[in-house]
């Protein structure tokens, strides 16, 4: 078994960081109620909510496919069926399609699935935080593997998908995408704390869940993609709750720092690209305004109505 890096790639030969274990399986949490996006969400899964045609959580997987993800393990709740139907067969619907010849749509339909026994799907049965979504994966992913999580409501518009970019930096330890935010926003994120280094990966000492402005460490801010090491399971077994009464992936993060020098480590990674907050109704809109705008016969249609509208 190929023994997970111990230190960053910035201080490995070639060949070691050649030893860098592939990250195949990602998580997706996707438990949560969904609250700020009621009504539509007490019988709509958030992640189902469309940014033009395509819901949430195939930019997430589309993202993880290009990234070399082989294995997708949904966190679900009550409720969240649209999800596992969305990756199914629709047996019914094919042969309508093929019947009115209407082949592109056929296409696209089979270009989405996932292939049998490439995804899972667990129930998380109460909403105890996204340490505990995470938790609930243990029994598929090793104690030394290292492992995706993607948060379909951090949309991330890039050239090269933002889990591509983290996979290719990745050099063992703990990963996770940053991005600068105002002062007054750090009470929405998990906050890195002690870091040093320059360009794309930094190296952080601490991370902390949405601090109060005024106890902030930085305002270096993780956004919804992590690479893991499998060690983070054992630290979120025994994890208490932390802010609002949830278990905090980012509390177990900072946990398995405090453990044995140097390992496990924490990489910031800064990626290149766009990010949507969709789990706000303000970044919800500016995504769907951002992805239209890409859609060449969308283009005209909002300009035109911006015109006669807004100006
Ligand atoms: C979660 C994490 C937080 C992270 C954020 C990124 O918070 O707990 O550390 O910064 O995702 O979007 P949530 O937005 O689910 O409250």
């Amino acid at each position: 078994m190929v023994e997970p890096r111990r230190v960053s790639r910035m201080f490995l030969g070639k060949k070691e960081a050649m030893m860098t274990p592939k990250v195949k399986k990602a998580i997706f949490p996707m438990g949560g109620l969904g609250t700020r996006f009621l009504p539509v969400t007490k019988s709509i899964p958030k992640e189902m909510l469309p940014i033009v045609d395509r819901p949430l959580i195939l930019y997430a997987v589309e993202e993880a496919k290009a990234a070399g993800i082989e294995e997708f393990i949904f966190i679900t709740a009550r409720g969240k069926g649209a999800i596992e139907d969305f990756f199914d067969h629709s047996q019914e619907l094919s042969q309508i399609l093929l019947d009115r010849n209407e082949n592109a749509k056929q296409a696209l339909l089979q270009d989405m699935l996932l292939r049998p026994g490439q995804v899972c799907h667990i129930r998380q049965q109460d909403p105890l935080g996204l340490g505990h979504a995470v938790w609930c994966a243990r029994h598929l992913i090793g104690p030394t593997e290292p492992f995706a999580v993607v948060l379909a409501d951090d949309l991330i518009k890039s050239s090269v998908s933002c889990l591509q970019q983290m996979v290719s930096a990745y050099a063992g330890g703990h990963m996770v995408a940053v991005q600068e935010v105002a002062l007054q926003d750090v009470s929405s994120y998990g906050i890195l704390e002690g870091m040093t280094g320059h360009g794309a990966t930094i190296r952080a000492t601490g991370i902390v869940e949405k601090p109060k402005p005024e106890h902030a460490p930085s305002t270096m801010a993780v956004i919804g993609r992590y690479i893991l090491d499998g060690s983070i399971f054992s630290i979120l077994e025994g994890q208490q709750k932390g802010h609002g009464g949830e278990i905090q992936l980012t509390d177990g993060l900072a946990k398995s720092l405090e453990k044995a020098d140097p390992y496990p480590y924490l990489t910031g990674f800064k990626f290149q690209g766009e990010r949507f907050d969709c789990g706000s109704l303000r970044g919800f809109l500016r995504a769907t305004l951002s992805y239209a705008m890409d859609t060449e016969e969308l283009r005209e249609e909002i300009r035109s109505f911006g015109e006669a509208h807004f100006l």
